[in-house]
């Protein structure tokens, strides 16, 4: 099943296509009109305008799990054409298909491209090139995929690009711990989006349908990107278990050390994002109290190792605020030489 297009979009979206052209984030900029503006190189060299018309073919998704459930819901419910979903296990095939909603069946991989002109690949990093290589071999050679892993370009759908599918990357740049928080939280938010030709213009799509924000990745900053988000998301949840570890060995309750951090975290939070990280930082780095940070590193000796490097870590970059924000070198220094020696995480 293939993917309709309007004749004017197809000289110019192959063209583009062709010439490797990756469309800035203006290219995304009709909230209310399916047909999306797309800036590119013409034919004597000038910048030009392709109108392109997003296709209506119908959409499958290949993985149902934390990702594949909620978008599918919230496609199905923006009133796009969601018909099948699939999983490794026929049962969670079955629990997604009843998540995204009526009229949506669950399929196995291989039947996808004969129900569906459109499909979005939500299986884990590892398996986007598999899943890629099951759909070539069950006969799709048309259409667009997009997978939605933040680390890798369109290149993890090679197999399906080589049998004349458009392929792109779609990532949204949000934490979804379970399909029913990602209903809310797929929100406004922005994606990062490798593609071109049919495959920008679905993501497009699908990040205006969601009131989101486009931010167009190189592929070869797609690495760099997701570690940006993993550093904000995942090292974060991880600095506050840390965090909660260290307290409840200071002897407050377990069960009450969270709930202890929620004002300070809150606060953090509301300070990095009114006034910057550089005008957020307060504490023993920034005002250069070597001995204070001394007294830390000595107790946190008898924490696991993990903690303390955490500790070593983020106190390094703290301290490339704190110079930043113009912390006497001499005590920078004292202060580094304290957080690198005896280190584990530096040997
Ligand atoms: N969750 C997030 O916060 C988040 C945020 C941004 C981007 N993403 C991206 O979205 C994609 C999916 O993430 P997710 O968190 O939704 O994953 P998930 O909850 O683990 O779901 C993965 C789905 O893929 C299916 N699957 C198919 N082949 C698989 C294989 N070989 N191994 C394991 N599972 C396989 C699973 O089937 P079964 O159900 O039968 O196991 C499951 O339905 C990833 O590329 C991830 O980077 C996730």
């Amino acid at each position: 099943m293939g993917v309709s297009r309007s004749s004017g979009s197809v000289s110019g979206s192959a063209e583009l296509h062709r010439a490797g052209v990756q469309f800035p984030t203006e290219a995304i900029s009709s909230r209310a009109s399916s047909i999306l503006p797309m800036y590119g190189i013409g034919d004597r060299g000038e910048l030009t305008w392709f109108p392109m018309t997003v296709s209506h073919a119908p959409i499958a998704i290949a993985g149902g799990g934390r990702l594949g459930r909620a978008l599918g819901r919230i496609l199905r419910e923006a009133g796009e054409p969601v018909v099948a979903v699939a999983c490794r296990g026929a049962g969670h095939a079955a629990q997604a298909a009843a998540f995204i909603g009526p009229g949506v069946r669950a399929a196995r991989l291989e039947e996808l491209p004969g129900l569906a002109g459109r499909i979005l690949v939500t299986v884990p990093d590892r398996a986007i090139t598999d899943t890629s290589e099951a759909l070539t071999s069950a006969g799709m050679n048309g259409g667009v995929t997009l997978h939605t892993c933040g680390a890798f370009g369109p290149d993890a759908l090679a197999p399906l690009a080589e049998a004349g599918v458009a392929t792109g990357a779609l990532h949204p740049l949000q934490t979804i711990p379970t399909a029913e928080r990602g209903l809310t939280a797929l929100g406004g938010i922005p994606w990062g989006v490798t593609a071109a030709g049919p495959a920008l213009e679905w993501a497009g799509r699908i990040v205006e349908l969601t009131g989101g924000r486009l931010l167009a990745v190189p592929a070869e900053g797609r690495a760099l990107y997701h570690a940006a988000g993993v550093l904000a998301c995942n090292c974060f949840t991880a600095l506050i278990d840390a965090a909660v570890e260290t307290l409840s060995a200071a002897g407050v309750q377990p069960g009450e050390a969270l709930e202890a951090l929620e004002a300070i975290v809150a606060a953090t939070r509301e300070n990095i994002f009114e006034l910057g990280p550089g005008n957020a930082l307060t504490g023993p780095i920034l005002r250069g109290d070597a001995a204070t940070v001394r007294r830390h590193l000595a107790a946190l000796e008898r924490a696991p190792a993990s903690v303390a490097g955490l500790y070593r870590a983020a106190g390094l970059q703290t301290l490339t605020i704190a110079r930043r924000r113009g912390l006497p070198e001499d005590t920078a220094r004292r202060i580094e030489r304290l957080l690198r020696e005896n280190s584990t995480w530096n040997a």
